[in-house]
């Protein structure tokens, strides 16, 4: 993987990126800003170095359809802010009007072509359309590509793996700051490394959860996915988000952690509704006798309280997943107490993935408090899963 000082003097070329500026959005407001600000740093040193910049990138999932809610023009406003220049958006991603733009670029200046994934071929699962789209990326006028979006990398799509198979590429300065915090993570983790896994799917994070259990000392769980844990413990879990077909795995990993000496650490409360909504009455129960008709939506606080504690004993901590429904003010005590506690680990503390990252902002956490905030969910899970990802193995095979 080249660094972007490899790609020789950038003055009077055209550098195409790719950064992931998917941000979580209200309307036109954007909520967290936090992968937009990951992204000036790349950004800001090809134009020092006199370039002219086109971005790629996406924002939701239209899907190849052109839909204005999934236009990227509230993310190239806030770059033109931090930048503090104007970032042209194209009204295409490779049509006329990113082409115009494209030409009329001057050193220095930076573009946005419209959400790439607008564009069929972009996720397409056949190289040959993928690779015709790479071409057209390319054709901007591209002397060279950047990899930047490291939030996206564990994708095979045209803008993150195909265009960089035709193009000069070098990794931008957030996929190498990322890369080396995951490589601390997989091969030289002080111990005690704990895990916490949050957020509510217990199959997106299977494979994880199986070579976690080989590297970590402990598994902390929590969020929606507990529930399918605690129905493998034989209790029962009224309305709480259940995932029945995954019950025997739960059930093999907790055996599987007995064998190997490791801990997977489970709620003793938790905080149930009757339904789920904000303003509904709050209580605390024990995570083994949630009532029929009520919905666990948090870890309660004796549980909150363990947690911290078994991370605050780590030297080494990754989270990934808030533990209940974070953006209501009744179920986000559990994601707070986790996130302060991270922030107290002598040690290295990463917090992976955009919606724990939007978590611990949302709740009043400044990005120094950590070690490290990923602004990559899926792609660091692939990546602590010791998967190969597409849009890293392409740039080294360069
Ligand atoms: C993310 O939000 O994790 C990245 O931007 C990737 O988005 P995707 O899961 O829609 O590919």
């Amino acid at each position: 993987m080249k660094s972007i000082s490899d790609l020789g003097n950038l003055s009077g070329k055209k550098v195409l990126i790719r950064c992931d500026l998917n941000v979580p959005l209200d309307g036109d407001k954007i909520t967290d800003d936090g992968r937009i600000r990951a992204s000036v740093p790349t950004l800001n040193a090809l134009r020092e170095a006199g370039a002219a910049v086109i971005v790629l990138a996406h924002l939701g999932r239209p899907k190849g359809q052109v839909k204005p809610e999934f236009s990227l023009a509230p993310a190239a406003k806030r770059l033109g802010e931090l930048l503090g220049t104007d970032v042209q958006l194209a009204s295409d991603v490779v049509g006329e009007s990113a082409q115009q733009l494209a030409a009329g670029l001057g050193d220095g200046d930076v573009m946005m072509c419209e959400n790439v994934r607008y564009e069929p071929a972009e996720e397409s699962k056949d190289e040959a359309e993928r690779a015709e789209l790479a071409k057209k990326y390319a054709a901007l006028g591209a002397d060279v590509f950047v990899s930047d979006g490291f939030g996206v990398v564990h994708r095979k799509q045209a803008s993150v793996y195909d265009v960089a198979k035709i193009l000069p590429n070098a990794a931008g300065k957030l996929v190498e700051k990322e890369v080396e915090v995951l490589k601390q993570l997989t091969t030289e983790t002080k111990s005690p490394y704990v895990v916490v896994l949050g957020g509510s799917k217990v199959s997106d994070k299977l494979k994880v959860i199986d070579n976690l259990l080989k590297t970590a000392d402990t598994l902390v769980i929590g969020g929606g996915m507990l529930y399918t844990f605690l129905k493998a413990n034989g209790h029962e879990v009224g309305t709480s988000l259940l995932e029945e077909d995954q019950v025997e795995t739960c059930k093999n990993y907790l055996a599987e952690a007995e064998k190997l000496g490791k801990q997977i650490v489970l709620p003793t409360d938790v905080v149930v509704a009757p339904e789920f909504n904000a303003d509904a009455p709050a209580t605390v129960v024990a995570a083994d006798s949630i009532p029929a008709d009520q919905m666990g939506l948090d870890i309660g606080p004796e549980s909150a309280q363990a947690f911290a504690n078994v991370i605050r004993s780590a030297h080494t901590v990754f989270w990934n997943g808030p533990m209940g429904v974070f953006e209501m003010a009744a179920f986000a005590n559990g994601t707070r107490e986790v996130a302060e506690a991270l922030t107290k680990v002598d040690g290295l503390s990463v917090v992976g993935g955009g919606d724990s990252a939007s978590a611990v902002r949302a709740l009043g956490f400044a990005d120094e408090d950590f070690g490290h905030i990923s602004t990559g969910g899926g792609a660091s899970l692939e990546y602590l899963e010791g998967k190969e990802l597409p849009g890293l193995s392409a740039l080294a095979d360069n």
